[in-house]
């Protein structure tokens, strides 16, 4: 737990699985100390005593940069780049933040509106707030770290408090930061784009700052806010293992400084770029949560950290432990063209198939036909839907379906009504151009009436159509951010006040449907990020359907991302994205990897084709626990191989599910290894269904196994799902 050692002027926070240690320098700079494997007496001795030569600065030669510092500032004699800076209102840009005070508090405190990771009672969690003052302006710093210690997870965050008498400008403030020791460190990010989210990158790092991050006001498929760092080159077992994630929607910056002695420093939080805050005597400032973990054995320990941490503490409400119903879509059956019969219709194989949800996409509103026209006017268009939402959704609900809708309520189309009314409600800059994307413009989230204009429009179409499921889709990156209400001085402020006014919409929706289950959505996966999450149960992971596509993106997503929340959908081919034809089954199992769900008009399918389908449903039902709520491992790396495979296990470890997907057939003379699997008791019997294997968790687990089909495999796109079951 949470102690604090005042002989060495030290915190220490004590996981299950990790040590983080904070010390107070004899000047009163707080330090970085250690974070790794839990230590012995003796490690932990010696560990002290190197700090404590350390810790002390000398006028004459050490400065700063020699030693590890728990967020530090600029402008003495470190000068590496900080985890902060403000403009004070002498226009001074130095601060000097020294150590005050302490308090170890039970649980976790309410930090009021915006997404914050929940404490229960059976977590034994404790919260560390560290209080920096600088006694010149009167500025207090808040550290929060808050300790899940049997989850092996930490979350941070910072509250700049103004206790002066002049207003402070911030700069940046991370919500984490801290100095690891020299090594030799890796970067493991998640870069992309649209269609192609989170693609696993990895690499040694190179001496400079390197700036992951998002300028977008969304968290963007460009980088999505998650990033490790390994000291030296780690894999699945082996390998120390830091991750950061952090939980914020909009603009982020995760920023790594490998120093010239190959210490590395870390920043994440708000990204400072474009960012200004004006904080006004007796205001407190409170940045995002950056949940960190540890993993002495490589990313499996770390993503299992993550996967539970989000799956129970992140995600909240109704549906938090619920199975998730597999839905049937029509973006990509009908696009903007549809009536009431079509859907119905569709809507009728879906639920023949075994299909439990009918969502109705884009196209339902207003006047449009195609992508130019209507955001904004959230009135049913009955010249496709005749008997309105009402209509449909009684007629849904009568096949015995729940019926879901998808809204894009933070944007506007200037063909439309709202946008006659309200020519000024979109993010704008004064007589300069605003330009679109796709045909359309942003609503500026931070003004009050915009939020209510949303909650009464969307809010009564939710309620005509008594809908059980919601889509929120967010199709744009943010630009002209600008806004005629704000003063001059604060446009920089405009960014974030946009997202908390999104999570304000987010919140107040929440609590008026509180069992409608929302699917977050961003031209695919733009904003997967644990910002969205605290709000919304599951996301959209991509626009790409295509199967193979996918195996890459719902890999590299599981490393911080639990499968349950992966909105994963089995579409037609040829693919829409990619004009590649996956065979059925491969597209069936990799979608039943995820959050299940079907994007097709299957009434176009042959028979065979939808009684194939109408099988997969029906296993996934039978799965669907393990799935969702089971742990998930990933026993080989399609970047890195020919093959993914990937598991989950139940948590009762009595049954386990084994997914395949070979890419390319077998070469003459590849020597194929057996599959080392995961998460298994060692001391259990298991068999393999169909295959007439037994053997023990150990022996599959040291030794392996693999699947003889695979071995003289001769076609391309092979793919099979082996049940376990304990004996
Ligand atoms: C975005 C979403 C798609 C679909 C369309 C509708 O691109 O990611 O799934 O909803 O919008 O316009």
């Amino acid at each position: 737990m949470i102690t604090y050692h005042p002989a060495h002027r030290c915190f220490l926070l004590k996981a299950q699985n990790f040590f983080y240690v904070l010390g107070v320098s004899p000047n009163g700079d707080l330090h970085h100390v250690y974070w790794g494997k839990p230590l012995s007496p003796t490690a932990w001795g010696r560990l002290f005593s190197e700090w404590e030569k350390r810790a002390v600065e000398t006028e004459h030669h050490v400065s700063r940069e020699f030693q590890r510092r728990e967020f530090p500032d600029f402008g003495h004699n470190d000068l590496r780049t900080p985890a902060f800076q403000l403009e004070h209102a002498d226009g001074y840009r130095i601060s000097e933040f020294l150590y005050d005070s302490l308090k170890i508090l039970p649980g976790k405190p309410d930090f009021g509106p915006g997404p914050s990771s929940r404490v229960e009672e059976t977590d034994h969690a404790q919260t560390l707030k560290v209080v920096l003052r600088d006694s010149l302006h009167k500025l207090e710093l808040d550290l929060y770290y808050t300790l899940y210690p049997e989850r092996d997870i930490l979350v941070r965050r910072t509250i700049l408090r103004n206790r002066g008498s002049k207003p402070v400008s911030i700069l940046k403030l991370s919500s984490a930061s801290l100095d690891l020791p020299p090594a030799q460190w890796h970067l493991v990010r998640f870069p992309g784009r649209w269609a192609n989210e989170r693609q696993w990158r990895e690499g040694p790092l190179q001496e400079g700052t390197l700036r992951l991050e998002s300028r977008r006001g969304i968290s963007s498929h460009e980088m999505n806010p998650f990033a490790m760092v390994t000291r030296g080159p780690a894999d699945e077992e082996k390998g120390e293992v830091y991750g950061f994630v952090l939980a914020t929607s909009g603009n982020w910056l995760i920023e790594t400084e490998l120093f010239r002695d190959q210490s590395l420093r870390i920043n994440a939080g708000l990204n400072d770029f474009n960012f200004k805050w004006r904080l006004e005597p007796g205001k407190a400032f409170i940045s995002p949560e950056c949940v960190l973990a540890y993993s002495s054995q490589g990313f499996t320990g770390l993503s299992l950290a993550y996967h539970r941490f989000i799956r129970e503490r992140v995600v909240g409400g109704f549906w938090q432990n619920r199975p998730r119903p597999m839905l049937l879509n029509n973006w990509e059956a009908t696009y903007f063209k549809f009536n009431h019969e079509k859907l119905l219709r569709i809507a009728r194989a879906g639920k023949e198939a075994g299909l439990e949800l009918f969502v109705l996409d884009d196209g339902w509103f207003g006047k449009r036909n195609d992508d130019t026209t209507s955001l904004g006017d959230w009135f049913v268009d009955r010249r496709k839907l005749p008997q309105g939402l009402r209509g449909l959704s009684d007629d849904i609900h009568g096949l015995g379906l729940k019926f879901g809708l998808w809204i894009e309520p933070e944007m506007i189309s200037p063909k439309s009504l709202l946008y006659q009314k309200h020519p000024d409600w979109c993010l704008h800059v004064p007589k300069r151009r605003r330009r679109m994307a796709r045909s359309q413009l942003v609503l500026d989230m931070s003004r009050p009436e915009v939020r209510d204009y949303l909650f009464e429009a969307i809010g009564g179409a939710l309620e005509e159509g008594r809908v059980d499921y919601v889509k929120w889709d967010m199709n744009r990156s943010l630009s002209e951010v600008g806004n005629e209400i704000l003063p001059p001085g604060r446009q920089g402020e405009l960014y974030f006040r946009y997202l908390m006014g999104v999570y304000d919409l987010m919140d107040r929706l929440n609590r008026r449907f509180p069992q409608v289950l929302f699917e977050g959505c961003s031209g695919g996966g733009a904003r997967f990020d644990l910002g969205i999450l605290h709000y919304h149960p599951q996301i959209w992971a991509s626009d790409n359907t295509d199967g193979l596509d996918r195996v890459f993106i719902q890999y590299g997503t599981s490393f911080g991302y639990p499968p349950l929340v992966m909105g994963a959908h089995v579409s037609s081919v040829p693919n829409h994205q990619t004009h590649r034809s996956m065979p059925l089954k491969w597209r069936c199992l990799v979608a039943m990897s995820g959050n299940f769900g079907v994007e097709a008009d299957i009434t176009k399918w042959k028979p065979s084709e939808r009684k194939e389908l109408a099988d997969y449903i029906q296993l996934y039902k039978e799965i669907r626990p393990i799935i969702q709520f089971g742990d998930f491992y990933r026993l080989e790396s399609p970047y890195q191989s020919n093959r993914a495979a990937w598991m989950f296990v139940n948590p009762d470890q009595k049954e386990a599910l084994l997914f395949v997907f070979q890419i390319n057939p077998t070469t003459i003379g590849e020597k194929v290894k057996g599959l080392k699997l995961k998460g298994l008791n060692a001391l259990t019997a298991y068999e393999i269904e169909g295959q007439k294997v037994k053997l023990s968790g150990k022996k599959l687990m040291e030794e392996g196994w693999f699947p003889k089909a695979f071995k003289k495999n001769k076609k391309s796109y092979q793919c099979e799902l082996f049940k376990l079951n304990s004996v």
